[in-house]
């Protein structure tokens, strides 16, 4: 052939734009409720006016008269629903109260839904359906008589005699915090499509694990998983929320089942609040000794979250809390408070959020205890070994604080809180570290080359807004050599080979490392030796000179990669490895704290807020993050997770918090009204610092996975800078204006 080999091109690391960019901001993007179907029917919930009691009694009447009113599915005709495991390690269901009835479990719970012709019709259905209960007394969180507590079912961090450490210490700080409830609040809903054709369905819901998805609607259903075939191109936002499965999706598909046409639900925003999970409310209590040189001695971090009353959902941040720096002794522990609530779950970065908050918040009056620096604070107790010698892989902690420090002009600040000033506000600078554990799970992928020197990847992988469609492609073209627009990449459908829930930050580091993998093994095909790329092929051995030396047009090539340290989890022991189980919808996720070396990235950020003196109102005019994460993959996409990162720890220092009303245990302010959260006005200037770091250990890849890390130091960042500022403390977020009147 006589056109010449493509231009080979070293696409990682390239700040080059999503691939679906275009399709996104022309609005062409489509989302699970976009799929067009055939003659939908139209669902609407109708969900618990009460947080525990009973269903006495079912009027339909009313609703049922209402024109084009096709089925109404109460606990009295859902019998044929399965009961589905709980399981909140992604893949499983997202709570164990799943019935529509008679037992009312939480403020919000699914008891109905109605399918119409049309969407007012269901909603206006919906409005007329009338249910008696027997309501009990609700208790909603920490404090309401009526909660329950137990332990944690983990071994948690415990090293040295921390009680003894801490009795000796020269210095001592005992400190309790809290963190309020969050909803994720994505901005594309809850929804579900289900669509039969014979005994084959198709699920439409947005999903951050396809396989998850998959296998779970099946056992819900009771059909076997290759009867379910599940589609989620895109995802507007998940965060946590859309990676198990929540009791609408087996409503909807058996409603088209007995309608025998595609149902569609798009549940409300207020809904959403109680059918899917969120971020539960926290306390800790931290306590530590330290010489009066600055070193730790004791670091004891005991933490309460709630949960709901069956199950025993937990973050355990602890496990992370305790490795951050190189304590002398460690002691931790988690008390699970059961209340009359939904069952919470994942929420970005579900266990550094509330209780890294807890000890960067400590360190800070730890730092002020001892008239330190709390930059230094960290440098002291910095260490390439946790408390019970486990070594980390990679630590870049100082790294990023020394670069953060620099670009923030850290150097300028005076100590005393109150001491710096601007005309009216006053002007606080704080820090705090950010940390996020590794995760890589199994994964797999199918590559097809063609003699055109174009490719193709197929890999369930889950675009929730990151770019994995772009670094996946970009992984591709650097293994195969050619350039990223020969590249197509297709994912969010369950027919394509599987990866694990995209959460936990895994994503990037398992689909590049199979992306890699099996690209390498469509490399050796073509040529037999996997040290020439497609592309740098030498004259006279093009690649279509190739191909026709194999007598074949494509090549494609299907890999499996599995991380050494993986395990065969114990929710499913009829397996043996990692692939079957993940075939099954299970993931098996390592790295963080639990593998032999400690996986983490890191990074400090620095914030300026200003408080104005007479009103107290808090601005943030100044961010600064600088984190290391191993290899990034694209720097483009990177710098915007870590942007969104921070604005998310803005939001969670000073606006978010889902209220609740003690006396019904309900969600008062359950709508983007009345849950705050930061507006273009609230952001001011953010700056990212990207931290090389280089760490082979991980993965094959390089990648620590950043999705997570960005909002983990922000809210105690905030709160240290807010109390430099103003000399006030808070210790229960969000910080408001109330909160800091002096
Ligand atoms: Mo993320 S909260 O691990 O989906």
């Amino acid at each position: 052939m006589n056109r010449a080999a493509p231009e080979p091109k070293a696409n990682m690391g390239e700040p080059v734009p999503r691939l679906e960019a275009r399709l996104k901001v022309t609005g062409q993007a489509r989302y699970a409720s976009d799929m067009p179907v055939n003659r939908p029917a139209f669902a609407y919930l109708v969900t618990s006016a009460i947080a525990k009691g009973t269903i006495t009694k079912i009027d339909l009447v009313d609703a049922k008269a209402v024109p084009g009113v096709l089925d109404i599915l109460t606990h009295e005709n859902t019998g044929d629903l399965k009961t589905l495991k709980y399981g909140a390690g992604g893949g499983g269901a997202s709570s164990s109260i799943q019935d529509l009835g008679p037992k009312i479990q939480h403020d919000g719970q699914i008891v109905a839904m109605v399918v119409a012709e049309t969407f007012e019709g269901a909603r206006e259905a919906a409005y007329r359906v009338k249910i008696s209960y027997n309501a009990e007394k609700p208790s909603g969180s920490f404090d309401a008589k009526g909660v329950t507590e137990s332990s944690v079912k983990k071994e948690l961090p415990k090293a040295g005699d921390a009680a003894k450490a801490y009795d000796d210490a020269a210095i001592k700080l005992d400190v309790a915090y809290g963190t309020p409830t969050q909803h994720h609040n994505a901005i594309e809903l809850f929804t579900t499509t289900a669509v039969w054709n014979d005994d084959k369905l198709t699920l439409y819901e947005p999903s951050q694990f396809m396989y998850g998805l998959k296998n779970s609607a099946a056992s819900k259903l009771g059909i076997k998983p290759e009867q379910v075939h599940a589609i989620s191109p895109f995802v507007g936002g998940a965060f946590g929320s859309k990676s198990q499965l929540t009791p609408r999706t087996g409503l909807v598909a058996l409603a088209a089942k007995k309608l025998g046409r595609p149902v569609k639900l798009v549940a409300t925003r207020d809904q959403g609040f109680t059918i899917a999970t969120y971020r539960a409310e926290t306390r800790h209590q931290i306590k530590i000794g330290a010489q009066k040189d600055g070193r730790i001695t004791s670091f004891q971090h005991q933490g309460w979250e709630v949960t709901s009353r069956p199950d025993d959902y937990s973050v355990s941040g602890v496990e992370d809390s305790a490795r951050v720096y190189g304590f002398g002794s460690v002691k931790t522990g988690v008390t699970l408070v059961h209340a009359d609530r939904n069952t919470p779950g994942f929420m970005r970065s579900p266990p550094v959020v509330p209780y890294v908050y807890a000890l960067e918040s400590a360190m800070d009056e730890l730092a002020v205890k001892l008239a330190m620096d709390p930059i230094e604070l960290r440098r002291v107790n910095d260490s390439m070994k946790d408390a019970t010698g486990k070594e980390w892989s990679s630590r870049s902690l100082m790294k990023c604080y020394d670069q953060a420090a620099q670009a923030f002009g850290w150097s300028k600040r005076s100590a005393k809180p109150g001491s710096m000033r601007d005309g009216d506000w006053l002007i606080g600078w704080g820090c705090a570290s950010a940390v996020y554990p590794t995760h890589i799970g199994a994964g797999t992928a199918r590559v097809r080359l063609s003699s055109d020197g174009r490719a193709r990847v197929q890999i369930a992988a889950h675009e929730i807004g990151t770019g994995v469609m772009t670094v996946v492609g970009q992984m591709a073209a650097e293994r195969l050599g050619i350039p990223l627009d020969a590249v197509q990449v297709e994912l969010g459908d369950s027919n394509y080979p599987p990866v694990p829930v995209a959460g936990g930050s895994n994503q990037t580091a398992s689909c590049c490392s199979v992306v890699m993998k099996v690209c390498d093994a469509v490399v050796a095909k073509l040529n037999g030796a996997k040290s020439e790329t497609v592309g740098t092929a030498a004259p006279g051995n093009s690649l279509e000179s190739k191909f026709a030396r194999l007598g074949v047009s494509t090549i494609e090539e299907y890999a499996e990669f599995i991380p050494p340290d993986a395990q065969p989890n114990v929710v499913t022991e009829l397996f043996t490895n990692p692939i079957k189980q993940l075939y099954a919808g299970h993931p098996t996720l390592v790295g963080g704290s639990k593998g032999k070396k400690l996986m983490y990235a890191m990074g400090a950020e620095m914030v300026e807020v200003r408080v104005h003196s007479q009103t107290r109102e808090i601005r943030v005019p100044r961010i600064v993050g600088a984190f290391a994460a191993g290899r990034i993959m694209n720097t483009r996409t990177a710098r915007s997770q870590y942007m969104g990162a921070m604005i998310w720890g803005i939001s969670s220092a000073l606006h978010e918090a889902t209220e609740i009303d003690p006396r019904n245990a309900r969600y008062i302010n359950d709508n983007l009204a009345d849950y705050l959260v930061p507006v273009n006005a609230d952001i001011q200037q953010l700056e990212v610092i990207l931290v090389s770091e280089k760490d082979d250990f991980v993965n094959p890849a390089g990648v620590k996975g950043i999705g997570e890390l960005g909002n983990v130091g922000t809210a105690a960042a905030i709160a240290n800078a807010v109390y430099h500022a103003t000399g006030i403390r808070v210790r229960q977020l969000p910080i408001r204006i109330e909160k800091i009147i002096a």
